[in-house]
This record gives structure tokens, C-alpha cells and sequence, in this order.
């Protein structure tokens, strides 16, 4: 919901000037939030490697400031501080909230010329099973209310499309008489309707009155659609079947860090869109209220979601120490805050939560946190990610929810069909390295191998024994078309969670961010995105070919080249000699592929269209490195994105380059470098870093702010 606040209401950055220490640090660091304190420290083997061996110590923020001028009743408003956080007062206890990704107020009373407010974050490890950061994670603002004050969170807007084309326009507010529009109703004819492809959005001025006679008045963003969950159809949207194209991500920003970051998140929304997706799945939180205001602008489908842990802990000091005393409030702080969001269309109250694994008590819990939910939102289903259904279909979990989250779990779309409405909350982990094509050689064939040591496959053989493929997760959507969609796991690879088959004796460690994501760390795309952009991506072309064509000594050995392509058809020439059509009418694969003999030159694919047109997509091989290339890839909120390449003389990448590089930046400030390599150390901060399969991304700020390499050893 974005809002303008009129009357009584109003608010104020209050980001800046701030100061944090950590536990253990000698003095107190200037900062402004949001903040991450354990962004940058120093790896250890000793840390969780779930929070990818990094710290996450004990941390205080303060910061002094004068007392604010003019009438009225002041607070502080945190968008959510990592977590267990108590806020002080000139010393005084003033309020706090365990659950880091939960907004809260705190008063501000009896104020001096000079105040000083102070935020203790409290995560000791394990707390959660990614990279979660400590810290002011989101903003903070400075509230002033006057006189009686209508609040945001109490108005709920709700749409309704009729028979004629027109749309009913609904506005409730607790605790008050809408005043503006009449008798809390309005008719719009002929709406702009809100879609992911036309995120049509309006504003609503509503005023309201309470039993003391004093009004208020607040403007609401709002879309206009309605929705609904089928067993028979999957999602129903302004009336027509909507098959929902989702990608689950993590609310933390790569190589970055934890502290909420608008051009980084605008960064992974505008992949996904080039990807095609059309819905993300918070994975496993609320995310930063900028977040669903982005995604009502651009268009996306969100599953809300809330907790990854009840009452039964997956992590010694998670949030499963606060769930039984909080969740009522921090699920109703939530849906109250994201309802009139019309990219919300789901909430999911859970991720493969525990409790909801065993008995009668896991239903009975599913059954009061959803009628909780239809309270306060009666509009959106409830939905809970479950990754043991055949429990869930006998203790009363299943028969609780609007709608069945399936984690994996691929038969039970069948077993489920006509019963309930379904969504494939997760799918299809795989893990891969970008550009990391690993082979073994049986009698003169080059055979994809999951992993060699750190290194995981770009091919992705092999799946977890509890997942699936991504291409056998897709087929099994395609097949179900009672099933509204999927969740794939996941868009970008994260700092923490380093699972990964070539994992020794000793654990995951060097790796430190994981291997599951369609693009990189660096936000770079691995083979699989053009899996997934050539099925959902039907606006563009999409051809594309693997693997790298630069093998040094494996002549005549046979590798298996595929391409990933939205046309139903295609040619593959070796050094302009055809290996043959390929024709995805002849094979159940969601890839088109050849044997071919390696021969060093060029492999080029023709893409044949429905409509006759041809697209060209081509792999050739690589001399030595000539220089590194470098290409602004994305520009945001003052921040641009360049990637370097290794090219030989011809412009080829030359992937196996991994050298170190420095960089320079000219007018402007360097941010992060980052390559996406899983277990390279360096400080993201270090502006000499290694290349990983050639190439690297540097992101700086400034309006003509230029990164060069001044240096390559
Ligand atoms: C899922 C889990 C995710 C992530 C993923 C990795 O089971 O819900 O949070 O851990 O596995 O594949």
C-alpha cells in the first residue's frame, strides 16, 4: 500500500546519523541505516554455514537528536530491525520486536532538548538457515501524529469486477465511519484492470470520522482485479486462467549484504521480468515494505510469507523461541500492512513448518492462523508450504488451508487433484555454477558430472533424491493443469546455505553462498535461466546453446551440446557442417540436444519459429585473453552495474580465465565487486578481486561514475 499521508499524520526519514557497535568492537561507527553489521566480517570455519560462516554478533545502534519542533505526539517507526531488538530512550526501555521482519513503533515521550535513542539487534547463531544479517536491516521514520489519527493499517480496500464491466470499489476502516467515498463505496466504469502485464494502479482518497466527530483523511494505492484459487483451473484472474510463472527468493541482496537496498532489488526484479516470471514467493519472510510497492508497479504475483519456523525450532535460536507469544501479532501486523497490495494475491503462513508434520496439534494451529488471516483479509486464500503432505492430509493441516502448498512432492499433484486448489510453493532446486561445465569421460563421450570439488555442474545432472530436475518440476506443472503454478527455487544464489554434492567429510566449507539460484551472486545468468525464459519469456527470442565451446584437448571427444530455445525447431552446425534438426515434437525434453565431436571453431544453432523466422545462436572457440571487456549492464537509484569479461582478440570469452583484477573508479565511488564464484573470500568491498569463469561485476554510484581495470596479474 503506498499512502500519502494528509492531516494528523505525518512522516520523516530518520536514516541518518546513526552509530553502531558490535559486541567485542572497541568503538562506535558512524553509519547511516539500514545497516548490516555483520555485512563484511571476516569468514570463519568456526561460524554457521548455513550464515555462510560469517558472525552475527550482538549489536548496538544509537543516535542523538534534538527534539523535534512543533506540536503533536512523536514515535519512531522501525520497518524491521534483525531481530530480537529492544529500543531505548534517553535509557528508558521504550518498546522493541523479536520478529526481525515485522514493522513496530516505539513512543517517544518526555522528550529532552537532546535525546538519545538506542537499538539493541539481537541473532545469535543459528538462527535461520540462510545469510540473515544483524541489524537496522530496513528504515526508520520519524512520526508525528496530531490530534486524532486515522491509521494506514486500518483501511482495508477491497475490489470487486462485475458482470458489466464496471468494479466496486470497498473501503473498511476499523473503528471509523468512512465519510469519503459515500457509505465506503465507489463505482468505476470500465477499470483499468491490474495484471502482471498492465499494473494498472489508482489512488483513493478516503476520509473517515470517529464517534467524536473528527476526521481524517488518507491516500490509498490500490489495483483493481479479483482473484481466485480453483481446484479445477488453478488461479482464476479478472476472470481468465493465470498460470503463475514464480520464482521463490530470498530477502537479502547478494553481495550487499542484509540491509534492505533499492537499486539491488530493483536489479532482481527486472532479471526476473526478463526471465518471465511473473510471481515471487518471500521466501521464508515479509519483505521490505518497498518491496510490494515495486512489485504492484511492475507487475508481479506475490505469495506473502511469513514464517519459516513455528513452535517446533530448525535452528537453535530462531524465531521458534518467540512463535508462541508473537505470531498472533506479527501475522496481523503483516496482512495489515500488505492487504491493499494489489500484487498480493496469496498469504502463506508457513514454509515446511514442523509442527504442521505431525499430529492433530499442527492442524488445529494451521486452522486458527488461517481463520486469523480471513479476519482481517477475507479476499486472499491461505496457503502454507508443505514439504510432508501425506502428514499434513491426515492431522487436518490440508483441510485447513484455502489452498495446498506443495513443496516438491510431485506425485501429490495428482494424488490432490479435484480435491483441493494447489500451487507448487517450491520446485526444482538444482545446483549449478555459472558457466561450470564439468564432464567425465566414458569411452570417448564427455559425460556431465553433478560436481568436482566445489564446482557444481551447469548441466545439473543430478537432483537432491527429494527434488526433481527443473525440467522434470516444469513438466510436471505442464501436466497438471489443475495446479495453479510454481515457486521454482530460486532466482539468485545467497549468501549462506552452501549445500552442495561436492561437499567433503568436513562440510561445504570453502563454499559460502549457495549453488540453487538461476543467476549467480553477481546476479549473472547460469544455462538454466534460458531454461525457464524460453517457457515463460514469449515476448523475445530465446536461443541459447551450451556449453562453452573451448576445450583444449579433448578433440574428437563427443560432448552434448543442448539449446534452450522457444522455437519448436532447430539446426546445429559444427564449423558450418549441419549435425542435424532437432525437434522438440520428437522428444519429451524441455531442451533441444546433439552428440558432437569436439572440433575447435565455431557451433552454431538456427532456431525455426512457428512463423518461419529463423534466430541464430553460437558458441565459438576462445584464444588467449586480448582484455577485459567491459558493459554497463544496469542502472539504478544512482547505481550502475558493469560486467567484465575476459575476450580473446575476437571478442570470444575466455571462461577459464580467473585472474585477479583491480579496478579503479572514475567519478564515482566504488560499492561491491562480485563473481559469483561461491568460495571466493574476498571482502566484496576489495577492488582487486578474481575473476570467476571470466567474468566479474562491479557496481558504483554516481550519476557518471566509471569503473576501468587498472591492473590484471
Ligand atoms: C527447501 C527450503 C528452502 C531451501 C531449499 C534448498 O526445502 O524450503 O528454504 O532450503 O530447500 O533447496
Amino acid at each position: 500500500m503506498t499512502l500519502l499521508l494528509l492531516a494528523a499524520m505525518t512522516i520523516m526519514p530518520f536514516n541518518d546519523g546513526w552509530e553502531f557497535q558490535r559486541k567485542g568492537d572497541r568503538c562506535w561507527s558512524a553509519t547511516s541505516v539500514p545497516h548490516d553489521a555483520a555485512y563484511g566480517m571476516p569468514l570463519s570455519r568456526k561460524e554457521d554455514h548455513d550464515h555462510g560462516f560469517v558472525p552475527s554478533p550482538e549489536t548496538r545502534y544509537r543516535k542523538s537528536f534534538a527534539r523535534p519542533a512543533g506540536e503533536g505526539r512523536f514515535s519512531l517507526k522501525f520497518d524491521g530491525v534483525y531481530m530480537d531488538s529492544q529500543v531505548f530512550v534517553n535509557g528508558c526501555l521504550a518498546g522493541g520486536r523479536r520478529n526481525g521482519y515485522v514493522p513496530f513503533e516505539v513512543p517517544l515521550e518526555n522528550l529532552i532538548d537532546t535525546n538519545v535513542v538506542e537499538v539493541l539487534c539481537r541473532a545469535p547463531s543459528p538462527n535461520t538457515r540462510w545469510y540473515a544479517g544483524v541489524g537496522i536491516l530496513r528504515d526508520v521514520w520519524l512520526v508525528r501524529r496530531k490530534g486524532w489519527t486515522l491509521e494506514p493499517e486500518s483501511v482495508a480496500v477491497t475490489t470487486e469486477l462485475r458482470g458489466d464491466g464496471s468494479a466496486v470499489v470497498r473501503v473498511k476502516v476499523d473503528g471509523a465511519k468512512v465519510v469519503q467515498p459515500t457509505d465506503g463505496e465507489l463505482m468505476v466504469d470500465n477499470p483499468a484492470l491490474w495484471t502482471p502485464e498492465t499494473p494498472n494502479l489508482h489512488w483513493l482518497s478516503v476520509t473517515v470520522e470517529n464517534a467524536s466527530g473528527e476526521r481524517d483523511t488518507v491516500r490509498i494505492r490500490y489495483g483493481i482485479r479479483s482473484i481466485e484459487f480453483t481446484k479445477d483451473r488453478g488461479l482464476v484472474l479478472n476472470g481468465k486462467r493465470y498460470r503463475i510463472k514464480g520464482m521463490c527468493q530470498h530477502d537479502t541482496f547478494g553481495a550487499f549484504g542484509a540491509a534492505f537496498n533499492m537499486p539491488e532489488l530493483t536489479r532482481q526484479l527486472a532479471a526476473l521480468k526478463d526471465l518471465g516470471a511473473n510471481a515471487i514467493r518471500t521466501a521464508h519472510n515479509p519483505f521490505a515494505p518497498q518491496f510490494y510497492d515495486l512489485c504492484d508497479e511492475m507487475g508481479f504475483l506475490v505469495m506473502d510469507e511469513m514464517f519459516d519456523q513455528w513452535n517446533v525450532p530448525k535452528t537453535k535460536f530462531g524465531y521458534a523461541r518467540f512463535f508462541a507469544d508473537c505470531w498472533r501479532d506479527d501475522l496481523s501486523a503483516i496482512v495489515r500492512r500488505d492487504r491493499n497490495h494489489p500484487c498480493v494475491v496469496m498469504w502463506s503462513i508457513g514454509n515446511e513448518i514442523r509442527d504442521q508434520c505431525g499430529g492433530a496439534e499442527g492442524g488445529a494451529l494451521t486452522r486458527k492462523m488461517v481463520d486469523l488471516v480471513h479476519t482481517l483479509d477475507p479476499t486472499r486464500p491461505v496457503t502454507s508450504g508443505l514439504h510432508v503432505p501425506a502428514a499434513a492430509y491426515t492431522n487436518g493441516v490440508i483441510d485447513a488451508l484455502d489452498v495446498v502448498g506443495l513443496n516438491y512432492n510431485a506425485q501429490w499433484y495428482a494424488k490432490l487433484k479435484g480435491n483441493k486448489p494447489i500451487v507448487g510453493s517450491e520446485t526444482a532446486p538444482s545446483l549449478a555454477d555459472r558457466d561450470t561445465y564439468l564432464f567425465e569421460e566414458k569411452d570417448g563421450r564427455m559425460v556431465p558430472v553433478q560436481a568436482q570439488g566445489h564446482r557444481e555442474c551447469a548441466y545439473s545432472p543430478k537432483a537432491f533424491a527429494w527434488a526433481a530436475p527443473a525440467e522434470e518440476a516444469l513438466r510436471v506443472q505442464m501436466d497438471s493443469p489443475w495446479s495453479a503454478g510454481e515457486f521454482a527455487w530460486c532466482t539468485f544464489d545467497y549468501l549462506g546455505e552452501p549445500n552442495h554434492t561436492g561437499r567433503t567429510g568436513k562440510g561445504y566449507w570453502p563454499a559460502r553462498s549457495s549453488y540453487w539460484g538461476v543467476c549467480d551472486l553477481a546476479g549473472l545468468p547460469k544455462d538454466r535461466f534460458y531454461l525457464y525464459k524460453s517457457l515463460w519469456n514469449d515476448s523475445v527470442r530465446t536461443v541459447h546453446l551450451m556449453p562453452d565451446w573451448t576445450h583444449p584437448g579433448c578433440e574428437g571427444k563427443v560432448f552434448p551440446v543442448w539449446c534452450y530455445t522457444n522455437a519448436k525447431e532447430a539446426e546445429l552446425f559444427l564449423n558450418g557442417r549441419s549435425q542435424g534438426v532437432r525437434r522438440f515434437a520428437d522428444t519429451p525434453d524441455l531442451h533441444l540436444s546433439w552428440d558432437v565431436a569436439y572440433e575447435p571453431g565455431v557451433v552454431e544453432v538456427r532456431a525455426r519459429y512457428v512463423d518461419g523466422s529463423v534466430a541464430v545462436g553460437r558458441r565459438e572457440t576462445a584464444g588467449p585473453v586480448a582484455k577485459i571487456r567491459r558493459t554497463k549492464i544496469f542502472e539504478s537509484g544512482g547505481v550502475s552495474y558493469f560486467r567484465f569479461d575476459a575476450v580473446d582478440a575476437k571478442g570470444v570469452r575466455v571462461i577459464s580465465c580467473e585472474k585477479p583484477v583491480t579496478f579503479e573508479v572514475r567519478g564515482g565511488e566504488f560499492l561491491c565487486g562480485v563473481s559469483g564464484s561461491t568460495t571466493d573470500h574476498t571482502p566484496f568491498t576489495s577492488r582487486t578481486r578474481h575473476l570467476f569463469r571470466g567474468s566479474i561485476v562491479v557496481a558504483v554510484r554516481g550519476a557518471s561514475a566509471c569503473p576501468e581495470v587498472i591492473g590484471m596479474q
